[in-house]
C-alpha cells in the first residue's frame, strides 16, 4: 500500500506542521481539530511559515500554492474513512489520545494506519484504545519541532505492529524529505530519554547557582557543537510539555528523571516559552 490520503488530529504545534510535510510531498492532507478557529489559526500560521521560506528562498510561490492547495480542513473525524494513514497530534494526555483512537476505531478502513506523534506514551499501551485487529496497523511516528526543519523521525513498533505497517510510514516519511530511525516501544523511546538527562542535569546546574542558562546555552552551542542551547529549545517545545513528559519518564524510570524543583516552578508562574511570551527567555508575542 501506498500512503496517498493522510488525516492529522490536532492543528497545534506539530500537527499543522505534519500536515504541511506531507501536503509538500503531494498527499492529500484532511487536518482536523476540535474547532473551526483551531484550523483556521493553524492554516494562518502555515501561511506565514510558507512566507518565511519563500523569502529565504527555502520555498518557491509554487510550493506554498501546491502544500496549500492538498490540505482540506474539517472538525468531522467521519471525513478521515478513506485515508490511508492518521497521525495524532492532540494534547499529550492518554486519556484525551485514547478517546480520539475509540472513536477512529469505528471510522476507519481495515487496514488504515494509525500513527500516534506522542512524547513519551507506550504505543502498546495507546493501541489498547483499538481493537486488536487493528493493533498490528497501530505505531508511533515521532517528529520533531519544528517538524519543516527537523529531519528525524523516529518510527516506534509497539508490541502488535506489523512489519508491513512500519514499513509503508516509513517510506512515507522518507517521500515527505524526512530521515527515519527504528525504535522499540520503550518510554520516551530513544532521543527524549537522551534529551531528559541532558535538561535535568541543565536545571540542576542552574539550581546549584553554577551557571546561568544563557551560559549554559552558550556552552552547549559552541563547546558541544547543538545548533540550539537546551534552555532555547525547552522554550520552544514548551515547559508545560516537558514537566507533563518528565513526570511519564519519572514514572517509568524513577528518581533518575524527577523532574526538577526550577521546571515545575516555571510552569506554575505560567512561563511555558515561546508560545505565551515568556520562559526561560522573554519574547515578543
Ligand atoms: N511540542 C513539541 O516539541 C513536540 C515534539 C514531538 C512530539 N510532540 C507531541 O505532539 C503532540 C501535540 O503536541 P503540540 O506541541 O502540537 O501540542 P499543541 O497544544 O500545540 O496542539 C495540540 C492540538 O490538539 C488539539 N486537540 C486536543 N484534543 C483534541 C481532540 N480530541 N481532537 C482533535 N484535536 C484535539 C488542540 O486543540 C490543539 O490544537 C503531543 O502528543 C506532544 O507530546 C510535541
Amino acid at each position: 500500500m501506498q500512503i496517498e490520503n493522510l488525516g492529522v488530529i490536532g492543528a497545534g504545534m506539530m500537527g499543522a506542521e505534519i500536515a504541511l510535510i506531507f501536503a509538500m510531498a503531494g498527499k492529500s492532507v484532511l487536518l482536523n481539530d476540535t474547532a473551526q478557529e483551531r484550523l483556521d489559526e493553524a492554516l494562518n500560521k502555515l501561511s506565514t511559515t510558507l512566507d518565511a521560506g519563500i523569502s529565504r528562498n527555502f520555498w518557491t510561490e509554487e510550493d506554498k500554492v501546491v502544500a496549500l492547495s492538498n490540505i482540506a480542513l474539517t472538525t468531522n473525524l467521519d471525513d478521515f474513512s478513506e485515508c490511508h494513514m492518521v497521525i495524532e497530534a492532540v494534547f499529550e494526555d492518554a486519556e484525551v489520545k485514547g478517546k480520539v483512537f475509540k472513536q477512529l476505531d469505528s471510522i476507519l478502513k481495515p487496514n488504515c494506519i494509525i500513527a500516534s506523534n506522542t512524547s513519551s506514551i507506550s504505543i502498546t499501551v495507546l493501541s489498547a484504545n483499538v481493537s486488536e485487529a487493528r493493533q498490528k496497523n497501530f505505531i508511533g511516528l515521532h517528529f520533531f519541532s519544528p517538524v519543516h526543519r527537523m529531519k528525524l523521525v523516529e518510527v516506534i513498533n509497539g508490541m502488535d505492529s506489523s512489519s508491513a505497517a512500519l514499513e509503508v510510514a516509513t517510506q512515507a516519511c522518507k517521500d515527505a524529505g524526512k530521515v527515519p530511525i527504528q525504535v522499540k516501544d520503550v518510554v520516551g523511546f530513544a532521543v527524549n530519554r537522551m534529551l531528559f538527562a541532558l535538561w535535568n542535569e541543565a536545571l540542576r546546574l542552574v539550581e546549584e547557582g553554577a551557571c546561568t542558562p544563557e551560559d549554559i546555552d552558550v556552552g552547549c552551542k559552541l563547546g558541544l557543537g547543538h545548533p540550539v542551547g537546551p534552555f532555547e529549545l525547552m522554550d520552544l517545545t514548551s515547559n508545560t510539555l516537558n514537566l507533563q513528559v518528565g513526570k511519564i519518564l519519572e514514572d517509568a524510570y524513577g528518581d533518575r528523571f524527577h523532574p526538577r524543583p526550577i521546571l515545575k516552578q516555571v510552569v506554575a508562574a505560567g512561563r511555558s516559552g515561546r508560545k505565551v511570551g515568556r520562559g526561560w527567555y522573554k519574547y515578543d508575542k
